[in-house]
């Protein structure tokens, strides 16, 4: 990929926005990074603090507040704003209403600035949100992608890899359908170090004493929950989950990552944007990737995109 200024804009300098931007230049992805909000003065003092750490990084990039023109020539828009998530919410699906006024209006004011790159949507209710900003936008599906169950997929591998005391790489195992209570756990795949983790689990019983799959999958469900009720959000762990994405899209890496992308027939499901393996390179969701589940993973996926589609017709798109 030849030498070009890359740039990505991130919409919402909250807690995850700015934790996100940080991150990416950390790993100095990119030569400018631009931050919007409704409170500009917030996204300014953000930008300034974020200025004083490229002394130290290994690659000198731009960060500095911005408004909707900046996203003409970015590469990628990631979507953080929403409304406040309230403090006893147990449900992400309980943003949607309070949040689709304002990620109406940030869709329709990127587009106006010309844009022509690629969503990364991260505000919850993500799954719903991504169709919402394609449907918004007008731009192809497979440029408007969303954060999905990439966390989730990460935060499977850390309770398999605490159990048998392994790096958290070391895990292969997808979690796929909503961001949220009917996601699912693609056993039939899940390899520890190319072991099924099936095999792992009863090979290691005394590591494994009597956890079940169920008992990981509402592990990785209820992560997000036990993070949120003790700091009131959480951050870092969807932050670097939107940063991976946007690496592998800037890099042009063709990875296959478990990301909510609009599904059109594959696994059954029509019409319906949730995470399921994808390829991702420089134009977005390159190719859906259907991977081999069990009956009951797949009548579970398809149920939780019944779940999602449900919300579709009340949407004003
Ligand atoms: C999470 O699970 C923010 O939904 C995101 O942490």
């Amino acid at each position: 990929m030849s030498y070009r200024n890359s740039k990505v804009v991130i919409v919402g300098a909250g807690k995850v926005g700015s934790t996100t931007a940080f991150s990416i230049i950390s790993q100095g992805l990119c030569e400018d990074v631009c931050l919007i909000d409704v409170n500009r003065e917030h996204a300014v003092g953000e930008a300034l603090d974020m200025s004083d750490s490229i002394f130290f990084m290994h690659r000198n990039v731009s960060v500095h507040a911005g408004d909707y023109d900046d996203c003409a020539d970015a590469d990628i828009v990631i979507i953080t704003a929403a409304a406040p998530m309230p403090k006893d919410s147990t449900d992400r699906l309980e943003m949607l209403k309070p949040s689709l006024g304002v990620v109406r209006e940030v869709v329709q004011k990127v587009m106006a600035s010309g844009f022509g790159g690629i969503f990364l949507v991260v505000s919850n209710p993500v799954d719903i949100m991504t169709y919402y900003t394609w449907k918004v936008s007008g731009l192809p599906a497979q440029r408007v992608i969303g954060s999905g169950t990439y966390l989730d997929t990460a935060r499977l591998s850390r309770a398999l890899s605490e159990m048998y005391d392994l790096a958290p790489a070391s895990v292969e195992a997808y979690v796929l359908g909503e961001h949220g209570d009917s996601e699912i756990v693609s056993w039939n795949s899940a390899t520890i170090g190319g072991k099924r983790v099936d095999a792992v689990m009863r090979d290691n019983a005394d590591r494994t004493a009597g956890v079940t799959r169920e008992d990981l999958r509402k592990r990785t469900v209820q992560a997000g929950w036990d993070i949120f009720s003790r700091k009131g959000n959480t951050c870092y762990g969807i932050a670097a989950s939107a940063t991976a994405i946007c690496k592998t899209i800037l890099f042009d890496e063709n990875r296959i990552v478990p990301v909510s992308v609009y599904v059109e027939g594959q696994y059954g499901i029509d019409g319906i944007y949730l995470s399921v393996p994808t390829i991702v390179d420089h134009t977005g969701a390159k190719e859906i990737v259907e991977i081999d589940l069990e009956k009951d993973e797949l009548d579970a996926l398809r149920k939780s995109a019944d779940l999602l589609g449900a919300f579709y017709d009340r949407l004003d798109a």
